[in-house]
């Protein structure tokens, strides 16, 4: 379970998030919405520990521990991943080896890399991730839908159990929305991971059917409900709560 309570964020002395609580159970699904610049990516990097975002004030428990307390490694390990909005390049690192240093650092040493490699080559089938692309650099001249593939593959091999995805649905085309959506759902299935989905998106909420769907605006929550609300979000715009 994720637990955020009263968050605070500065970048530099700009205040960005002002107050953010969420329970994220394990299993559930949560959709975060609102305006570009209202702090949703913040909340992503600052749950994942980038050094930009300084929390000022509030905690994050995720299951025992306190996760602000922790590297961002040690957070990768005990449970938490993050799909980033702008999957980054690794040059010189081929996505197998990538993904293999990643699962040996969560779960210890593979006993044969022959077989992870095949896992890799089905896992990937399933969310469009070719065998070609396996053998690439990490991100180097892949496609924005590539890329984010590649980002639910990352997941589906690390079997978090909360995961944030930040516009994860941005960039893919319509089938490959409702791929990503099944392999998202297949984690949520096998591993009762909890699930924060940021987007502006309503196709990917259609697939993905979140029991919850909160609205940020200028930093904070300001109003939550269920997949309906998310529907009359897309349809009315943020302009009565901002
Ligand atoms: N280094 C920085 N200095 C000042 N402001 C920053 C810095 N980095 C981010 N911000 C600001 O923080 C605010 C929140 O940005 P964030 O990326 O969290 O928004 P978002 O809700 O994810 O938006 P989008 O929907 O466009 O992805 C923005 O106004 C952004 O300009
Ligand atoms: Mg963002």
């Amino acid at each position: 379970m994720l637990k955020i309570t009263n968050l605070h964020v500065f970048v530099e002395k700009t205040p960005i998030l002002s107050g953010v609580s969420l329970v994220v159970k394990p299993g559930e699904v949560h959709a975060i919405m609102g305006p570009n610049g209202s702090g949703k990516s913040t909340l992503a990097y600052t749950l994942a520990g980038h050094p930009k975002y300084s929390v000022t004030k509030g905690n994050v428990k995720l299951d025992k521990h306190n996760l602000l307390e922790m590297t961002p490694d040690e957070r990768a390990r005990a449970g938490l991943f993050l799909a980033f909005q702008y999957p980054v390049e690794i040059g010189g690192v081929s996505v197998q080896n990538f993904l293999r240093a990643a699962y040996e650092a969560k779960f210890g040493p593979l006993k044969s890399i022959v077989e992870f490699r095949e896992i890799l080559r089905i896992e990937g089938e399933k969310v469009g991730v070719k065998k070609e692309l396996l053998e690439r650099n990490v991100n180097e001249g892949f496609s924005g839908g590539e890329k984010k593939r590649l980002e639910i593959l990352q997941m589906m091999v690390l079997k978090p159990s909360v995961a944030v995805l930040d516009e994860t649905d941005s960039g893919l085309d319509v089938d490959a929305i409702k791929t990503v959506a099944r392999g998202v759902r297949a984690v949520i299935a096998a591993h009762n991971t909890g699930v924060i989905v940021i987007t502006h998106y309503q196709r990917i909420l259609k697939y993905l059917e979140p029991e919850f769907v909160h609205v940020m605006v200028k930093g904070n929550i300001v109003k939550s409900g269920g997949q309906k609300f998310g529907e009359e979000l897309e349809k009315n715009g943020y302009t009565s709560y901002v």
